[in-house]
């Protein structure tokens, strides 16, 4: 079975995890640049200074792009790079950058698809308050109309913000990634509405301001649940716990994606922080739920649920099957499978993943390749699923693997690999993997071949 035709196959990065250029051409500082100064933040003290160079590799790189046959490149834009302080004077020679991408893109066909904000926050902003200050949604705000007025004569792909489970949550509760804060609950739960509103506002600002018909989403991570069978107590006890929140934690869906697809925060998530819910109106939750195109997601593992003794939906301890990524994230394919399913049928959008991969364990081999049958084998298996998912009507039209090049995998540096493509880190080489390889396979035969004669 193939895909469906205009199904797009693509790969995603992120303007901190692969640029470089930290302090080139005018660009300003984001709490990125700021965490990675601070002692044992990162692993090894490493930090996106160069990382893979893409600034100025960037043609190489979309050269790169081409071989594969990417029909799509997920890409974000750095907002300290557009505006050094985060508001107030715009540095032309970085929004410069990225219409150079797009055009370079478009040249070869391949079709740009722009994350506003992947976490690289303006320091300057920070130092005013960051996503708790009432502002924020007026800066980013400000910030998308002045990128969405330049590159939208050509962009039609719009993601506002990415995964804002973790820069809210392990960026503002647990200090593992910028700004390395560890707030109370109730100003990350502040900072997390005023990201909600800027999300909502800048939906607005794309419709307004863009010159191209543009399609919308929001790319949180999602956290999925798989039946550990099919019978009915199981899929039921698995989308209740996918959609339900019982401890005070930000991993999971329905605080994130509920005021944005159905306009209000979650029944159970008002009860949980009842006494630290920061103060909103029903104005806000309409900003919030403007209306979005497509579902985008992050989808790299899922949990398997049954129901216990006393009938209770639980999670089972060991879901991996003893399989694991480098990562030590539990492979796990059915979540592309459940996953958008569960989604679909709740949310009722076209499903896009926006985010799949793995980090695994290369290097180049003596025959000067990189041989990654692991990252093969995990990718045939989650698309085996997703195809499964399609042949069941759920409504998925694109994939973006993550990631096209390895790079600054945040609080872990450079230590885990999860691209398609190699970066030798001293000398800026790439490699094209087998994945890389058999991945434009797939994307040729629209996932009809995916390498194994058995599926
Ligand atoms: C995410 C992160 C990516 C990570 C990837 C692997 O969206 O989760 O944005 O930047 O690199 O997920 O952890």
């Amino acid at each position: 079975m193939s895909f469906p035709a205009g199904f797009i196959w693509g790969a995603a990065s992120a303007s901190y995890q692969i640029e470089g250029a930290a302090n080139d051409d005018g660009k300003g500082l984001s709490v990125w640049d700021v965490m990675c100064r601070k002692p044992g933040a990162i692993w090894c003290n490493q930090n996106g200074d160069v990382a893979c160079n893409h600034y100025n590799l960037y043609k190489k790189d979309i050269a790169l792009m081409k071989t594969l046959g990417l029909m799509s490149y997920r890409f974000s834009i750095s907002w300290p790079r557009v505006f050094p302080n985060g508001i107030g004077a715009v540095n032309k020679k970085g929004l410069d950058f990225y219409s150079r991408i797009v055009d370079e893109l478009l040249e070869k066909g391949i079709i740009p698809f722009v994350t506003l904000f992947h976490w690289d926050y303006p320091y300057e902003l920070y130092c005013k308050g960051g996503w708790l200050n009432s502002q924020s949604p007026n800066w980013f705000s400000k910030y998308v109309e002045t990128v969405v007025r330049v590159l939208g004569d050509r962009v039609e792909y719009w993601l506002t913000m990415n995964e804002p489970q973790c820069f809210i949550g392990l960026g503002h509760l647990e200090g593992k990634h910028a700004p390395g804060d560890k707030l109370g609950n109730a100003e990350v739960l502040r900072a997390g509405h005023n990201a909600l509103l800027a999300h909502g506002k800048a939906v607005q600002i794309i419709r307004g301001c863009s010159k191209r018909k543009a399609n919308i989403g929001f790319a949180p991570a999602g956290v999925v649940k798989i039946p550990v069978n099919n019978h009915q107590k199981d899929i039921d006890a698995a989308r209740n716990l996918m959609f339900s929140i019982r401890t005070k934690q930000y991993w999971n869906n329905t605080w994130w994606m509920d005021p944005v697809y159905l306009g209000k925060y979650p029944e159970d998530g008002l009860k949980m922080y009842e006494d630290e819910l920061p103060p909103f109106s029903s104005e806000d939750l309409s900003i919030i739920s403007q209306p979005l195109d497509f579902f985008g997601v992050n989808i790299y593992q899922g949990e398997k649920v049954f129901v216990n003794q006393d009938g209770i939906p639980d999670e089972i301890a060991n879901n991996s099957d003893h399989r694991f990524t480098a990562f030590d994230w539990p492979v796990s394919p059915e979540c592309l499978y459940w996953g958008p399913k569960f989604f679909y049928e709740r949310y009722k959008k076209p499903i896009f993943i926006t985010e799949n991969g793995m980090a695994n364990i290369d290097w180049v081999m003596l025959d000067n390749r990189v041989h990654d049958p692991q990252r093969i084998d995990f990718l045939a298996r989650y698309f085996r699923e997703m195809k499964r998912a399609i042949a069941d009507n759920i409504d998925i039209r694109a994939y973006f693997h993550w990631s096209l090049t390895d790079n600054f995998e945040w609080a872990e540096g450079f230590k885990k690999r999860f691209g398609l493509i190699y970066v030798d880190y001293n000398s800026q080489t790439r490699i094209i993997k087998d994945s890389g390889f058999w991945y434009q396979n797939v994307i040729k035969s629209n996932g009809v071949d995916l390498g194994f004669s058995s599926i």
